[in-house]
């Protein structure tokens, strides 16, 4: 062919465009679409950016180009949509040399990581779930480290809705489990952490700036001020308190425990999800950086005093006053870790998590005491308060009521959130410890009152040395036949008994990851199905490939497998991006029809 240049192909003569109106130019490249309208000529990309169907079929009248199949607008020009959730189709040079028309196959960007970031921006501001897809696509390609891409998305969230939501909640476990992620699934796990985030701020007033206090009072008296707004539910007050905590430069564990020690004035509030919340926020800062500590982190206030705590449930006062007992408790408890007497090899989790479990609330918190006395630390106990709700969800008796499961849940994701808050908190002053009894005691009795759902309990395949030799070995099949549960109903018990081969052969744990990931991801999955993936990956790296690794993976998986399959109309978006970003013909058969 002789072109003018490498990068420009022959489109055909302008007499042969004029009668016929539009060609399309096929190669090695997106299929092109050269109109003339009114004495100038235009080139676009084929392929319709909503769905990919041809533009070919399209009309064009006054400078509009309207796609034959969903009837989005278009600006012939610019490529401009009129209807955002079309997107707009990229156009290219066309030129017109000695009657014949060229055009330039190359739709590129000068700063493609500019131009993805924008559209990104775009998809979140007006929810555009195929927007957000492509632009995710686009700058992951453009080579956008995944934090900065969850930095925006974060911060857009944060500023775009009045308090921190399922959203962000969802963003930050997804991007918590990023680095045991393939790369496509890298993919999925952005789109669906930002467009949940998008879904959340749609017609949501924009949050409001609030200001730290002009004065820098001591610590201390920061700390009992949060606790005393959050006592009144004074949203404002608080607010601005915790501003000036982060303005008078408290470290990340300084701010955990001053906001873990509000949080648990009121026991397992808003059953779990306040806690959950907060230390979602901390998790987040870790990601994106935390000079963003003042856009972030106030923004669980508002959950947090208006939350309704487990106290003024009945469940909690009869027939055994839990809330009086975990009161009685506290300072007792507070008193022995401040005694010191713990050693920092205290090793008992996985058996102070079998005597959490137990049904007499009193020998719970005397299980804790003895833990204390051995040498336990806080985040000790919040290990072993995860693990114990971990064999909950793994032994959930299939003769629950299917709603079951979420109390189940709520107590695994507190429990967590318990476990990594205290994590972060540490040692390093004793009122920590009077906040890190508080919150593990809630945890305990929230534990207790779930304990109906282990009767009878669900076994737990894999122990004792069972090989479940009726299952396949090697981990390819076995990781296919696990995605195939998950692809039908009620297969909660196959699902767990695969996961225990896969262990139980010494196959990759973290294959095993990637395919429970890859059963989320693939769904449209509903906002616990996302926190209980996270935080069986967390604790399963507490523990690692052992027993209690095992369980905590098998519980993942029977959550996972009593919520699949579902619909999948997001991986369906996320699909048809992928194709639209990656070039080539999609629906080229409806172009000839
Ligand atoms: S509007 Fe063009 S494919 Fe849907």
């Amino acid at each position: 062919m002789d072109a003018p240049s490498k990068e420009f192909a022959l489109a055909g003569s302008l007499e042969e465009l004029k009668i016929k109106g539009r060609l399309v130019v096929h190669g090695g490249h997106r299929p092109i679409l050269v109109i003339y309208d009114r004495g100038r000529v235009f080139a676009l990309d084929n392929r319709c950016p909503h769905m990919g169907f041809p533009l070919e079929r399209g009309s064009v009248e006054d400078g509009i180009l309207t796609c034959h199949w969903h009837h989005a607008r278009f600006d012939l020009e610019s490529g401009c949509t009129f209807d955002l959730w079309a997107d707009d189709v990229p156009i290219c040079p066309v030129e017109v040399r000695n009657g014949d028309v060229w055009v330039k196959t190359n739709f590129t960007h000068a700063d493609l990581a500019a131009h993805w970031r924008q559209r990104l921006a775009n998809g979140l501001a007006h929810n555009l779930d195929l927007v957000i897809a492509k632009a995710m696509h686009g700058q992951l390609a453009a080579g956008v480290p995944q934090a900065e891409i969850v930095r925006e998305v974060a911060l857009f969230g944060a500023q775009n809705r009045d308090g921190w939501g399922v959203g962000l909640t969802i963003l930050t476990a997804l991007a918590n489990i990023l680095p045991v992620l393939p790369e496509e699934e890298a993919y999925l796990a952005l789109f669906h952490g930002a467009r949940r985030v998008a879904a959340d701020c749609d017609g949501e007033a924009p949050r409001r700036e609030r200001a730290p206090l002009g004065s820098r009072p001591d610590p201390a008296a920061l700390k009992r001020w949060l606790r005393r707004w959050t006592n009144v539910r004074h949203r404002e007050a608080a607010e601005r308190t915790l501003l000036t905590a982060i303005a008078a430069g408290f470290s990340p564990a300084e701010l955990a425990d001053a906001l873990f020690a509000a949080e648990t004035e009121r026991a397992f509030a808003d059953t779990g999800h306040s806690l959950d919340f907060i230390n979602k926020a901390f998790e987040c800062l870790d990601l994106v950086g935390w000079q963003h500590a003042a856009a972030l982190l106030p923004t669980v206030v508002g959950q947090m005093v208006a939350a309704r705590g487990a106290e003024e449930s009945t469940a909690w006062r009869q027939p055994v006053d839990l809330v009086a007992l975990c009161e009685e408790s506290t300072s007792e408890l507070a008193d022995l870790f401040a005694a010191g007497r713990g050693s920092r090899d205290w090793s008992g989790h996985a058996a102070l998590a079998q005597e959490l479990l137990g049904d007499d609330p009193a020998r719970i918190v005397d299980a804790l005491k003895e833990a204390i006395r051995a040498g336990a630390a806080p985040a000790d106990l919040g290990q072993s308060l995860a693990y114990a709700a971990a064999l909950r969800v793994a032994r959930f008796g299939n003769a629950n009521e299917h709603a079951d499961w979420e109390t189940a849940h709520h107590v695994f994701t507190y429990a967590n959130a318990v476990h990594q808050m205290l994590t972060r908190i540490g040692t390093a002053n004793i009122d920590t410890n009077v906040t890190a009894v508080r919150g593990v005691l809630h945890g305990a009795m929230a534990l207790y009152l779930a304990r109906y759902l282990n009767v009878p309990p669900a076994r737990i395949p894999g122990d004792g040395g069972e090989q479940l030799d009726d299952l396949p070995a090697d981990p390819e099949t076995i990781g296919a036949a696990l995605l195939d549960a998950f692809d039908r109903q009620r297969q909660v018990d196959l699902a767990a008994r695969l996961v225990a081969r896969h262990l139980t052969l010494g196959h990759s744990p973290q294959a095993l990851i990637a395919a429970l990931a890859h059963a989320v991801l693939r769904e449209d999955a509903g906002f616990h199905a996302y926190q209980m993936l996270e935080a069986g990956v967390r604790q399963f790296g507490a523990w690692g490939d052992t027993d209690e690794g095992r369980h905590i993976l098998i519980a993942v998986a029977r959550y996972l497998a009593a919520h699949s399959p579902t619909e999948r109309a997001s991986l369906q978006t996320a699909d048809i991006a992928r194709r639209l970003m990656r070039g080539g013909e999609l629906h080229q058969e409806a172009g000839s029809s």
